[in-house]
């Protein structure tokens, strides 16, 4: 039973459909990349997923446990939690109190949890006093990740995690992310950089015009036609 399932979801805005029929699933201990052109609806099945937009066909299950028509507020708790691409921290919070939030959604105490999260990132345990827009961009993003592992979830879904960043915090982010993955999460990411794809990831599902177009194990990926893909052409024949 994979950690993330979801079968034959079409979503968009209002009446209009955006992505149609997608099937894809996210294994715990893996980090599976959707990379696509601009505008083939990655961020609309990222927010399909976590209730933000609602399928019009389809299921959506965490550990089996079908959460397609869950309220939004409820989904964190039932170990699903998505990064969205911008505006992901509380500006005006501090670091600490960024986390503290992220703690909200699941019952109970959550500062041994705020401690182990701060442990494994050095970067924010350096600035927990710090108000969160006084941070760099990335690690406003890594703040923002560091959010939502407060709850343990069963998946995490980040949604081009180091657009706009630097070659060298790029890195220090999909490190970031490889260690998640170690943690007994599933790491599900939208990738605007499909060599940075290739490189990180178990499994890569490529989107194209709404629909999941290509999707397999990483080295199998790789051995496809890829720019002809990004660029909407048929693939050229293997030679
Ligand atoms: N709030 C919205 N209302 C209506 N249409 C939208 C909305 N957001 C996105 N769309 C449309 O949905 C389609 C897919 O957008 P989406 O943001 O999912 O693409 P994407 O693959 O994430 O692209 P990018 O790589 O640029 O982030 C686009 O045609 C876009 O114009
Ligand atoms: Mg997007």
């Amino acid at each position: 039973m994979p950690a993330l399932a979801t079968e034959n979801i079409t979503a968009g805005y209002g009446r209009n459909v955006i992505i149609s029929n997608i099937s894809l699933s996210a294994d715990v201990g893996t980090i599976t990349t959707i990379v696509g052109p601009n505008g083939a609806g990655k961020s609309t099945y990222a927010k399909t997923l976590v209730g933000i937009l609602r399928t019009q066909t389809g299921s959506i299950k965490v550990n089996d446990h079908d959460i397609t028509t869950m309220p939004g507020h409820l989904i964190p708790r039932n170990g699903l939690v998505y990064v969205p691409q911008n505006d992901n921290v509380f500006v005006n919070l501090t670091v600490r109190e960024n986390l503290e939030i992220g703690g909200f959604a699941s019952p109970g105490d959550s500062s041994a949890r705020l401690n182990e999260i701060l442990e494994s990132f050095p970067d924010l345990k350096k600035a927990t006093g710090k108000r969160a827009g006084n941070l760099s961009g990335g690690q406003q993003n890594l703040l923002a990740i560091a959010r939502a592992l407060m709850v343990k979830p069963t998946v995490i879904v980040l949604d081009e995690p180091t657009a706009g960043l630097s070659p060298a915090y790029t890195d220090v982010v999909w490190n970031q992310i490889e260690t998640i993955k170690n943690t007994g999460t599933a790491v599900l990411v939208v990738e605007q950089n499909v060599e940075r794809a290739l490189t990180h990831s178990d499994f890569v599902h490529i989107f194209v015009a709404g629909t999941n177009h290509l999707h397999g194990p990483t080295a199998e990926i790789a051995k496809h036609d890829l720019a002809a893909i990004f660029l909407g052409r048929a693939e050229a024949p293997q030679s």
